[in-house]
């Protein structure tokens, strides 16, 4: 063979390489980083599909990832989907925080369902998760108490939050150090089923773009005054039911509540004095009062002003 279509060969086999490993490939970092992750979410071999058959193996044909495959992209990963993966009797964990560090763009993370204590480096010792571009956080279903709400503060691009069914209790903190935490782009937030008490709203204050707020199934007691959501300017649901809730107060001179289309408050202890309050709701479409015990005659419709 001539020199030139030597040289014209090893191009050709050169570019070729370059395409098989930018198109076909996922990132080299991330792959190794989810083969460090295996071992701890593989008890019942859901992951299975996580293998190096040939090095350069492409992480995004795993099972539970999910890459951005738009033409123009990385192939980065983007979602991780590590829900119900050790649920059963296992002892509670600590999952190390620092295993994340390496996806550099991922968007959502599913945890739920796996008996997960904290986020730890070392066992016990909790760390900060720290994801830039993080939207979407589902740590459900797991084992996680009031105080790990400063791990959120490196997740700047929170907007949707699910913490139902863990440990918290009390009253809650929604700080790192003392520090009101920055969730200003946080819409969704879960707290149901869990153990918190009063006091809540103050400290969720700082969320000012709050959309969906669950709050049902846990122990809030007494009244809720409205002014104490004040800072919700742009809550269209909140659900609160199962709670120990007997009233309700919403004051006129907020005029923060024009967005709030939904409200549940089933299985609360409620008077007919609800139904008086809720003209303040100008555009309210679902109100839910199931199982609140409520007597007598509704209010008439002067008084009872919906929309
Ligand atoms: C995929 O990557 C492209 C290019 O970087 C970006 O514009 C797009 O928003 C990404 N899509 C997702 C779902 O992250
Ligand atoms: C946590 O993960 C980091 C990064 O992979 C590693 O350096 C560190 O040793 C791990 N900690 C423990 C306790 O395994
Ligand atoms: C978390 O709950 C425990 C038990 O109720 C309580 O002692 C503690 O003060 C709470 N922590 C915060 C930050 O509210
Ligand atoms: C909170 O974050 C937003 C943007 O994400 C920023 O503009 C704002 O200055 C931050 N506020 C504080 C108190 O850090
Ligand atoms: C609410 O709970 C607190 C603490 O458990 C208790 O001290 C208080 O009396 C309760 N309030 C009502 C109205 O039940």
């Amino acid at each position: 063979m001539e020199p030139k279509w030597l040289w014209l060969s090893v191009l050709l086999l050169l570019l070729e390489g370059c395409r098989w490993y930018s198109t076909d490939a996922c990132w080299e970092d991330e792959r190794i980083a989810l083969l460090q992750l295996k071992p701890f979410f593989n008890h019942y071999n859901d992951l299975n599909s996580w293998v190096e058959e040939v090095k350069g193996s492409d992480c995004c044909q795993w099972e539970r990832v999910e890459c951005n495959t738009s033409s123009s992209s990385s192939r980065r990963v983007i979602g991780l989907s590590l829900y119900q993966t050790r649920w059963s009797d296992d002892e509670r964990w600590y999952l190390n925080a620092s295993l994340f560090l390496p996806f550099k763009e991922l968007k959502r993370l599913d945890l739920s369902g796996n008996r997960i204590a904290g986020f730890a480096e070392n066992e016990g010792k909790e760390i900060k998760l720290r994801m830039t571009n993080l939207e979407v956080l589902d740590l459900s279903n797991n084992l996680f108490k009031n105080d790990t709400f400063a791990i959120l503060s490196g997740l700047p691009s929170l907007k949707s939050l699910h913490m139902g069914n863990n440990q918290l209790q009390g009253s809650i903190d929604i700080k790192d150090s003392g520090r009101q935490l920055n969730l200003t782009h946080l819409e969704e937030f879960d707290l149901s089923d869990n153990l918190i008490k009063d006091s809540i709203f103050a400290s969720l204050s700082g969320l000012s773009n709050l959309k969906y707020l669950d709050i049902s199934s846990n122990q809030l007691n007494g009244s809720i005054d409205m002014k104490d959501l004040g800072a919700f300017t742009n809550i269209e649901e909140l659900v609160m039911s199962d709670n120990d809730l007997n009233e309700f107060v919403a004051c006129k001179e907020l005029h923060v509540w024009s967005n709030v289309e939904e409200i549940f408050l089933d299985g609360s202890y409620l008077n007919n004095n609800i139904l008086q309050s809720i003209g303040v709701f100008t555009s309210l479409k679902t109100l839910s009062l199931s199982g609140c015990g409520l007597m007598g005659s509704l209010p008439n419709q002067g008084k009872l002003k919906t929309p």
